[in-house]
């Protein structure tokens, strides 16, 4: 490999519970993944950003004064839109030749998308002389994701990516970014991601439409309670309440109430290492994501019920965005290559696509290394 100046990377993440919430307002329960996105970059004295990749063969050049202008790129327009609103924050841009190695795998609801964002934007900054906040790195990147690739998303992917913490899930605080580490606890088991290799459709307009449903609802209630956002709407209180709501705006809102409550709840399991109730609130957690908030569908569904019926799994459910993508299971370490075995069986009977399993540890999100 040619020489770089600086070796950067982001993390894809995994969400262990607090799904469709961050939007809301909500607590979410993330941890960041060793599977990760690696920008070698070094300046070239010039206006252009050089992308190039390690395993795809295109090759873009990005003019530093016209970033605005590369939404439309196959491969590029994520480090595109990140440069773009790196820049607009007020930072400088140094041209540099980047080279770019992902290893979360596209579309398999880890945030891939969030890792290349957030490592570019940190790759920009050391290559300009500046030290990365990693908080502004997310915020920047949330609105490269919002603005320029045009998912409404909340900010829980871009915090993850870059505010990682090894050994650590992350119980961030939407609201407040208030961020909590909490070391993983799983006792006796361990976290098996598997993929259903569904490749995803029109993911970007559908979550942008819970993402308006659950607006609708937060406007609806707060013509008769003080709230700021639903995930503020305790579940006393929405029973009272959910009258207001046409039927499918009150199943996406009683999906967010609740989910707010199994975070909750989740938190404690994990800090006692409590992984039979940790397992029941990732059971309960797809089951609403299922049948209130619509975003599973057939693959996910059969995959998550393979895990579920195991006797080693505690519990099973999707993970991201959802509409194809990633289960997250725990499973007792003595059942786990058994575990896989079963699972990738049935689903493949079941709906034809072979899974994909992921040995992934829990990382650091933001690592800068100057090559020497
Ligand atoms: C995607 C978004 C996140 C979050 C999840 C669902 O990953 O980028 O902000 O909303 O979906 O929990």
């Amino acid at each position: 490999m040619d020489k770089y100046t600086y070796k950067v990377s982001a993390a894809g993440r995994v969400n262990i519970i607090g799904e469709h919430v961050d939007y809301c307002g909500g607590k979410v329960f993330p941890a960041a993944l060793s599977l990760k996105n690696t920008v070698y970059v070094r300046p070239n004295g010039t206006d252009k950003i050089n992308i190039r990749w390690t395993t795809l063969p295109d090759e873009v050049s990005l003019d530093v004064n016209a970033l605005d202008s590369y939404r439309g790129l196959k491969y590029g327009n994520y480090q595109a839109g990140a440069a773009f609103m790196w820049k607009n924050a007020g930072h400088k841009i140094a041209g540099c030749d980047m080279l770019q190695d992902c290893t979360v795998p596209f579309g398999s609801g880890l945030s891939s998308s969030a890792a290349i964002e957030v490592s570019t934007i940190a790759a920009l900054a050391a290559v300009a002389g500046e030290t990365v906040d990693p908080v502004s790195a997310a915020l920047v990147a949330q609105k490269a994701e919002r603005e320029y690739a045009g998912v409404n998303c909340g900010i829980m992917d871009q915090y993850a990516s870059a505010c990682g913490k090894k050994g650590h899930a992350m119980l961030l605080d939407c609201k407040t970014l208030e961020c909590k580490y909490v070391p993983v606890n799983f006792g006796d088991s361990e976290l098996i991601i598997i993929n259903t290799k569904k490749p995803h459709n029109l993911v970007e307009s559908r979550y942008n439409e819970r993402r308006s449903e659950t607006e609708q609802a937060l406007k609806i209630l707060k013509g008769s309670t003080d709230i700021e956002c639903l995930a503020d709407l305790a579940p006393q209180r929405f029973e009272q309440l959910k009258q207001l709501l046409p039927p499918v705006i009150r199943a996406r809102a009683e999906h967010v109430v609740y989910e707010t409550e199994r975070v909750k709840l989740a938190e404690s399991a994990m800090r006692a290492g409590a992984m039979a109730e940790l397992g029941k609130l990732l059971n309960s957690s797809h089951a609403s994501l299922k049948n209130l908030y619509e975003v599973t569908g057939k693959e996910l569904d059969a995959l998550a019920a393979a895990a579920q019926s195991h006797p080693a799994c505690y519990g099973s459910r999707m993970t991201g965005a959802g509409f194809g993508g990633c289960t997250v299971s725990i499973v007792k370490k003595a059942g786990a290559e058994d575990f896989k075995k079963y699972v990738s069986e049935r689903y493949f009977k079941e709906t034809g696509y072979v899974c994909e399993c992921y040995d992934a540890e829990i990382a650091d999100g933001i690592v800068t290394e100057e090559i020497k």
